[in-house]
């Protein structure tokens, strides 16, 4: 069933390899490539509770330590991986047929989550990096993955892609590609994280091939199950914790593993904790990322966890070897 989506590659193409572009002079004295991937969650809780003036609802706080997760985090990106693009896996621009890549060079528009519309009414306005992304789709399609590029300005882009990306860059400054999630995995229970790995390899060639550098987002919560009735104030912390003690000690276990490193092991564990949690990692965000960056031989860093409507979510960032930081 993985296949259904994928087609055999012409021989006579010679390999997928994006023609060299030209990288931009800057790239000169700076490395090029996957600087760093996050795992960075979208629950709309955690954007209500800033309170930026992008969003129209207005709170009173909640789910600090993931916030402060996320503080650290931007400030890694400013600071030390300084990207020219940030390119972002959502698990909610679903896809029925093959992968697509946002080319509109600049969205603007109004994201609402369709469950929590009191909590999430955001208005957008940012930059593609459409020359990346256009060599990711080719890239892809080279590879055998049914890939387009969406052209059409009056995408509305859908809260995780926002989400990941306003908690990651609140200042919107720097240029983004984003990617769909296709929604093979929802019927196919073993299929598509080997599509991901695909997927990834396309946007590495793509990344380098345009000599770009980038931090890859991957917009996903862990341990899915989550509560159906809200409290009168949504972030009423006293009602906020795990699902049950199944879902965040099967968390606990990935995120040990994750922390202890290299990532290899991982690629078994992912699906056994999607199995065990009903994990949003099922939409292949995580496993787009980590095959991206070549599986690398690292820990990870766990900057965060906390629930959202019990929900386990974690901020997490890897950085490949040779570029760590203090
Ligand atoms: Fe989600």
């Amino acid at each position: 069933m993985s296949k259904v989506f994928r087609v055999p590659v012409a021989p006579a193409r010679g390999g997928a390899t994006t023609a060299p572009r030209t990288p931009p002079p800057t790239t000169a004295t700076r490395r090029c490539g996957i600087v760093a991937g996050c795992l960075s969650p979208h629950p709309p809780h955690l954007i209500y509770a800033e309170n930026p003036p992008q969003n129209e609802p207005r709170s009173t706080g909640g789910w600090e330590t993931l916030r402060w997760a996320y503080e650290r985090l931007r400030t890694r990106i400013r600071e030390v991986h300084k990207p020219d693009v940030l390119i972002v896996h959502a698990p909610h621009w679903i896809t029925m047929v093959g992968h697509h890549v946002n080319c509109v060079p600049n969205p603007r528009g109004t994201s609402v989550e369709p469950i929590f519309p009191h909590l999430f009414r955001y208005h957008y306005d940012f930059r593609t990096d459409v020359e990346l992304g256009e060599a990711i789709a080719e890239e892809a399609n080279g590879l055998g993955l049914v890939t387009r590029t969406l052209h059409d300005p009056r995408v509305r882009v859908d809260y995780a892609t926002i989400g990941a990306l306003h908690l990651a860059n609140p200042a919107w400054d720097i240029p983004v590609v984003s990617l769909s999630a296709n929604n093979n995995p929802y019927f196919y229970s073993d299929a598509s994280l080997e599509e991901m790995e695909v997927l990834g390899e396309a946007t590495r060639r793509a990344v380098e091939a345009t000599g770009r550098r980038a931090v890859l987002l991957a917009s996903n919560s862990l341990s899915h199950l989550h509560w159906h009735e809200e409290p009168e104030l949504p972030e009423d912390m006293e009602r906020e914790h795990p699902y049950n003690n199944h879902q965040y000690r099967w968390d606990m276990k990935l995120l040990e593993a994750i922390r202890r490193g290299p990532t290899a092991p991982l690629r078994e564990l992912i699906p056994e904790h999607i199995e065990a949690t009903a994990s949003e990692t099922k939409a292949g965000s995580l496993t787009w990322m980590l095959a991206a960056m070549g599986w690398p031989k690292v820990a990870g860093d766990v900057l965060g966890y906390g629930t959202i409507i019990g929900t386990g979510n974690a901020v997490v960032e890897w950085v490949p070897e040779g570029d760590h930081h203090g």
